[in-house]
């Protein structure tokens, strides 16, 4: 007789031998165009900067991403959670982690992109104009291919903690 255990999902920094599966990941969402491409080499190039969901401690079921412009500005991007995990609350716990990675690089804000706002808006993040992020839109924005119907709102934390 077999009996049924619960995986335990943990929420932690990506591993070396993760970004073929982050990368995975994105795909089924890049070709929807709600997140930007990322290959396996970007990823690896920016590892740290990658927390992952993980099954069992093993397989890779979700992942998001910190990038860093400078000046305390953090971006969270990549945020994707597995269709069979989703609605069980591991997109909040990536974007909570996320907040956290942001909070220890002692970031004055956090700011994201997003088609899916109340995630965000329910963690305490505030609308804000795109324009406020011109490191973005002049990095990502103007060459994106919904750069004229774009579907997505900004939105901001600002970090008391500093
Ligand atoms: C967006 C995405 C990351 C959310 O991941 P998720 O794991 O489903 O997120 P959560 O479970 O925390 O929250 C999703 C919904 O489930 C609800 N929820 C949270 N915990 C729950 C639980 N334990 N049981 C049931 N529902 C729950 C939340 O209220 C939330 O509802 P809402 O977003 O409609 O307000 C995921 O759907 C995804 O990968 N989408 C495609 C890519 C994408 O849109 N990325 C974001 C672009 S910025």
């Amino acid at each position: 007789m077999s009996i049924d255990t619960e995986p335990i999902i943990t929420v932690g920094p990506a591993k070396d031998q993760d970004p073929e599966a982050i990368a995975a990941l994105l795909i089924p969402y890049v070709e929807l165009k709600i997140v930007l491409p990322r290959s396996p080499e970007d990823i690896r190039q920016f590892l740290p900067n990658f927390l992952v969901a993980r099954v069992n401690d093993d397989e890779v079921i979700g992942s998001i991403a910190l990038r860093d412009f400078s000046d305390g500005l953090q971006e969270i991007r990549s945020l994707v959670v597995r269709k069979d995990y989703a609605g069980k609350g591991l997109g909040t716990m990536l974007i909570e982690a996320a907040v956290a990675m942001a909070r220890e690089r002692k970031a004055k804000k956090v700011f994201t992109l997003t088609v899916r706002p109340r995630l965000f808006l329910r963690l305490g993040f505030v609308s804000a104009p795109v324009s406020d992020f011109p490191e973005k839109v002049w990095s990502d924005c103007l060459a994106c291919p919904k750069r004229h119907c774009c579907d997505e709102v900004a939105l901001v934390m600002p970090l008391q903690n500093n």
